[in-house]
């Protein structure tokens, strides 16, 4: 079985205009499928789905089914799926909520209830892995973009998912930034992560395994 797996997605907001209508895809573990569109095709909303905030916490009609590493995540509460599958959002700064970057990686933790040791010492580790150890006591609501989605890739991975969804990872960011982007998304192909990411161009195709384009709910080989 793949690392993810997507089967016939449907879903409307309204129980009207059908965003998704159709949509399968599985990705293995170290391979990065890259899915573009233009804007408003449904992107973010695929994202949603394939890491359970749909339909958890989303009004409208959904089916399909969605299995990260065997677990069924369109069944699962929120919390629960962000153990397997982790979203990291366009903007780092509506996901960003604590004041130091040491106390962003510890949240979701402290939230499971894991021992205070084992949280020190796995943020410690995620800091160290994504080269932002120096960054622990900064406020991630004044770091670079780059730096922010570097905070938002290490504490969603920190939950334990072995599987990431980027919603429009490069949008907004400068050069620089970029390329932190890049070199954790192909840390993460090698470390043997799933990885879908999404983008409405093509900047992330020299670094995707695969590309398909998500066009009227559907998704094709070709633009
Ligand atoms: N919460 C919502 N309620 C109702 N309609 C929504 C909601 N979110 C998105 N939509 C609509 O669903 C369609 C797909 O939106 P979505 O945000 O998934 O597109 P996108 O491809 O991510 O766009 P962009 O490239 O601008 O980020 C759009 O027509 C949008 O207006
Ligand atoms: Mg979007």
């Amino acid at each position: 079985m793949s690392a993810i797996e997507a089967t016939n997605l449907r879903f409307s907001y309204d129980g009207e205009r059908s965003i998704l209508s159709g949509v399968s895809l599985s990705v293995e573990a170290g391979e990065a499928l890259v899915l573009a569109g233009r804007s408003g095709c449904g992107k973010s909303t695929l994202c949603r789905c394939l890491t359970g905030v749909i339909p958890a916490s989303v009004q409208g009609e959904f089916s399909g089914s969605v299995s990260v590493g065997g677990a069924e995540i369109s069944s699962l509460p929120l919390g629960e799926a962000a153990r397997h599958v982790a979203l990291v959002f366009q903007d780092p700064d509506d996901q960003l909520i604590c004041s130091t970057v040491e106390d962003e990686l510890a949240f979701g933790l402290e939230n499971l209830c894991v021992e205070p040791e084992e949280i020190r010492r796995r943020v410690d580790g995620a800091m160290e892995r994504f080269g932002i150890s120096d960054l622990a006591l900064r406020d991630p609501a004044e770091l670079s973009g780059g730096q922010k989605k570097l905070v938002t890739i290490a504490a969603t991975l920190l939950m334990g998912a072995c599987a990431v969804v980027f919603d429009e990872p490069m949008t907004g960011l400068d050069a620089e930034s970029r390329a932190l982007v890049l070199a954790a998304i192909e840390d993460l192909k090698r470390g043997g992560y799933a990885v879908v990411a999404v983008e409405h161009d093509l900047s992330l195709a020299p670094y995707a395994s695969r590309i398909l384009y998500l066009r009227d709910g559907k998704l094709h080989d070709h633009p």
